[in-house]
């Protein structure tokens, strides 16, 4: 390792900073532009030159103290030393970055939604044991190093509970040097939890955790799959007139706000339109079906046949038609599209290139996209705008607090032949 002085320019997408050294940019964990630093730097096993501060010269006008104790040691709210005013304004940019690099500007910046912390539904905790201790919280940035975590300032204050009041029985499941996971996740008042990394739950264990009231289902992860080992009774999610009752670890809009933000986004965007017709591409457990449904018939889509499974079931008495399809191995065609006079599509962070290609050759007026990656939905939204499509409106929803991602609903429109 070299020790250099650095002075950060800017932010890089992964919110690390950035400063300029002899040989390009080399980025350091948890600065600011303005920061001037000694910092040791050192090439990662990716080849990405990076720096650990060894001390702090002089501090960014854009910083603030981060408020949570844990902010040190733990791999999250890797923002949380900027300021609220300076983080807001970056991640705007982000996504207008992202746009940019496409050459691409919407006609419309729709008012950012940034949502407050304590609202996490859905967390994943690690537990391991190293000589002898045993610990149970969140990975370190970019290490193998685990960090206790017994409050948390993004995360439901009731899913922090539940975590505190169960680590105490978990400590004997963990062996010296084995890493497990467990997976939360709040669906109405209850919790489901899901262990990976095991084969099997001790029996004692398991009756233990489901004589605990907020917890309603406990299923393992494997390999082979997901096997419920407990279910006192089902989970149900209410997307507009649905009520869903989710699989073991359903993908879930990662908060309740957040996901009532990004429904009313769609639906914004819908309301004023022509709908017989809608399809709903990435459709998880029907999050926007659901609520489509009060315009119209909606054609669903989804690779995850659990969720397929669930979402047919709840809409069975509705004007829903559910299909299990993987739409990278086989999306829709243009041909099937031109049928819709409306398509959202909420892809992984992947994006959805193929599919976007096909909507590009597509009639169908009317495309709302929900994504949580600027840089895959900037170059989908490319193809589309090449297909002729406009790009009337962005909308940045900010669900996740302090950290780098960002979820964006874009609007496009296409005039009917
Ligand atoms: C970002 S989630 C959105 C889910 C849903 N729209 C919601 O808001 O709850 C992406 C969804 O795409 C599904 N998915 C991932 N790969 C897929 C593929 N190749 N074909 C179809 N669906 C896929 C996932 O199972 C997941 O449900």
């Amino acid at each position: 390792m070299t020790r250099v002085r650095l002075t950060i320019a800017e932010l890089g997408p992964k919110g690390d900073g950035i400063a300029e050294g002899i040989r390009g940019p080399i980025f350091l964990d948890r600065t600011a532009p303005g920061d001037e630093v000694d910092a040791d730097i050192f090439r990662d096993a990716k080849g990405v030159m990076r720096g650990e501060v060894s001390e702090f010269l002089n501090l960014s006008p854009f910083r603030s103290d981060p408020s949570c104790p844990h902010y040190e040691i733990c791999g999250n709210c890797t923002l949380q030393h900027l300021s609220l005013e300076f983080y807001e304004g970056w991640k705007k940019n982000l996504v207008r970055e992202a746009f940019l690099k496409w050459d691409l500007k919407p006609k419309n910046w729709l008012p950012q939604i940034f949502l407050k912390g304590q609202n996490r539904r859905r967390a994943t905790f690690s537990m391991s044991r190293k000589k002898g201790k045993f610990v149970m919280g969140y990975y370190q940035r970019r290490s193998k190093t685990i960090s206790p975590i017994p409050s948390c300032e993004v995360t439901l204050p009731d899913l922090i509970d539940l975590k505190n009041w169960i680590e105490p029985f978990l400590s004997s499941l963990v062996k010296e040097g084995q890493d497990l996971d467990l997976f939360f996740q709040k669906i109405g008042d209850s919790f489901e939890l899901v262990f990976q990394g095991l084969t099997s739950l001790p029996k004692n264990l398991l009756d233990e955790l489901a004589s605990l009231p907020p917890i309603a289902r406990i299923s393992l992860k494997t390999q082979r799959g997901i096997q419920v080992l407990f279910q006192k009774k089902n989970l149900i999610a209410q997307f507009g007139p649905l009520k869903v009752p989710l699989p073991p670890a359903t993908f879930l809009q990662p908060t309740a706000e957040g996901e009532r933000a990004l429904v009313s986004a769609v639906i914004q965007a819908v309301r004023h339109k022509k709908n017989e017709a809608l399809a709903d591409l990435f459709c998880g457990a029907g999050t926007f079906s659901g609520p489509l449904l009060d315009f119209g018939e909606v054609s669903a889509y989804e690779s995850n046949p659990h969720a397929v499974r669930a979402l047919k079931e709840a809409g069975k008495n509705e004007k829903l038609n559910v299909q299990q399809r993987d739409l990278f191995i086989q999306p829709l065609s243009s041909k099937e599209l031109n049928r819709f006079d409306t398509v959202v599509f909420d892809p992984p962070r992947a994006g959805c290139l193929d599919q976007a290609k096909e909507m590009a050759r597509s009639h169908c007026p009317l495309l709302v996209g929900v994504s949580c990656n600027p840089a895959t939905f900037a170059r989908d939204s490319h193809h589309l705008i090449r297909g002729g499509y406009r790009l009337e409106s962005l909308q940045l929803v900010d669900q996740f607090l302090w950290s780098h991602h960002v979820e964006i609903v874009g609007v496009f429109t296409k005039q009917k032949r």
